[in-house]
């Protein structure tokens, strides 16, 4: 017995150490992670416990949720936050849609509902009213049942479950590659978000010319340039509206544009669409790029996220929807999604999407739910108009503004520079990310004459980092 904990004891550590060293140890082991246990087993225990995790390099933390601790723990008064990607109301609160309100107490006053686990794919009355609301409920890929709607945990879920789907089934023409657009979504560059969704499946992110820092607005010929010459066949993840971060967005002529060359090189479109209705006000009008390349048989998948639209950052609604060819090929497609989901989480979670179904199904509910994204769009429409007078005939500030708004969307690309906007976090307690993206909801009345004060002056350079 004494020989085979020895060579546990050497084969563990590597280090060919006899077991005698161990017994030494069996006082911190006292207490520990085994206290009653033979002192010989627990120290190897423990020492191989201790090696196992030892390698794990410290991953940096979110920047987002870093900026937002930052924010929090600032004791300055007028402190601003515009790092968040969540609405904010006119007195910096969230904002509990009262359309969700209401649903929400129909559900709680539904005798019949229970606890039951949802089918895999979702709850079928909110993703095919979901499938509805973003391809339009005069279709012809619904009507045809060709549409393929799986609900996931929100967008990032139905971003990943794309990714893992294209991973496994998609024909690559060479490597699997990933065209995203430079800058997308991710709260730390090439760390987070749309890369790391991709990389995490085996899919190799690259980058296709999208912002033009010059212009502060589309690059629109880098991105057809980045279309044309890329293989037949490529993936291409397109934000549906309100790119997230630049807040630009092709125009209606520049997405046919777009569209025209896809079909061109027979490409593949992975729409992400997380904020429908929020961009624009309207929701048919957020969803046109879609709508369109479905009218035009593009091959398609889009994801699609109720965080935004719907004030449900933590019930994580969302859904996958795939357009395929025939009905046939979408009975395949969902037999597959159908084995991932139940691979990686069972079945959706039913609350959020209850909430959603509701809203999206009953007449009355849905025409005050329009009501609402109207509310939370016409405010951040209102706050850039605001951002654009202040900077333009009130400071005068040095530049062109008119990009703030021409941008769309919860976001916007300030244009300002890594030091400025430093400069803003340190010395103006206004917080937001390093490449100068504010969060249009995270200002309001009280708060915008403070900010276009502090933006005039570090683009001045009269305060800096
Ligand atoms: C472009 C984009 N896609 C997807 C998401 C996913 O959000 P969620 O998982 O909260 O629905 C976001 C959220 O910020 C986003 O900006």
């Amino acid at each position: 017995m004494a020989d085979r904990i020895k060579q546990l004891v050497s084969h563990l550590t590597g280090t060919g150490m006899s077991a005698g060293v161990y017994t030494k140890s069996f006082g911190i082991m006292r207490g520990g992670l085994l206290p009653r246990g033979d002192p010989f087993i627990c120290s190897v225990a423990h020492r191989a416990f201790v090696e196992l995790w030892q390698d794990v390099p410290l991953a940096p933390p979110d920047s987002i949720f870093q900026l937002t601790a930052a924010y929090k723990a600032d004791t300055f008064k007028d402190k601003v936050n515009l790092g968040v990607g969540a609405y904010r109301d006119n007195d910096n609160k969230p904002w509990v849609l009262p359309v969700v309100k209401k649903a929400t107490s129909i559900l709680l006053n539904d005798e019949a509902l229970d606890h039951e686990y949802l089918p895999i794919t979702g709850l079928a009355e909110f993703t095919n009213a979901a499938a509805k609301l973003i391809l339009g409920s005069h279709s012809p890929a619904i009507k045809e049942g060709r549409t393929v709607s799986v609900q996931t945990i929100s967008g990032t879920g139905a971003n990943h479950l794309g990714a893992l789907f294209l991973s496994k089934f998609y024909k690559w023409n060479g490597p699997a590659r990933i065209y995203l657009s430079n800058p997308t979504w991710d709260a730390e560059r090439w760390l987070a978000n749309h890369h790391a969704i991709f990389r995490n499946v085996g899919i190799e992110p690259v980058e296709y010319a999208y912002y033009d820092p010059k212009t502060i607005g589309l690059d629109f010929d880098g991105f057809i340039d980045a279309l044309k010459t890329a293989p037949e066949r490529s993936v291409f993840l397109l934000h549906a509206c309100a790119h997230n971060p630049t807040g630009v967005d092709p125009t209606t002529e520049q997405w046919k544009a777009i569209a025209e060359v896809i079909a061109a090189k027979k490409h593949y479109t992975f729409f992400d669409c997380a904020y429908q209705g929020f961009a624009s006000g309207d929701l048919d009008k957020d969803a046109w790029a879609v709508r369109y390349f479905v009218e035009l048989g593009l091959p398609l998948l889009v994801c699609q996220s109720f965080a935004k639209n719907a004030g449900l950052y933590g019930e994580r609604v969302g859904a996958l929807h795939l357009v395929s060819p025939n009905t046939e090929t979408a009975n395949r497609v969902k037999s597959q999604l159908s084995v991932l989901q139940r691979s990686e989480i069972s079945n959706p979670p039913s609350h959020g999407a209850r909430l959603v179904s509701l809203i999206l199904n009953d007449a009355r509910l849905f025409e005050e739910w329009k009501r609402d994204i109207e509310t939370m769009a016409g405010r951040i429409i209102e706050m850039r108009r605001e951002l654009h007078r202040l900077l333009t005939e009130k400071l005068h500030t040095p530049g062109n503004w008119d990009h703030i708004v021409n941008q769309i969307g919860m976001f916007s690309f300030t244009g300002i520079n890594p030091a400025q906007s430093k400069a803003l976090v340190e010395k103006g307690h206004i917080y937001l990310t390093g490449n100068g993206r504010i969060s249009m909801a995270g200002l309001n009345t009280h708060n915008i004459e403070y900010f276009g004060s502090q933006l005039d002056a570090v683009v001045r350079g009269t305060v800096s980092s």
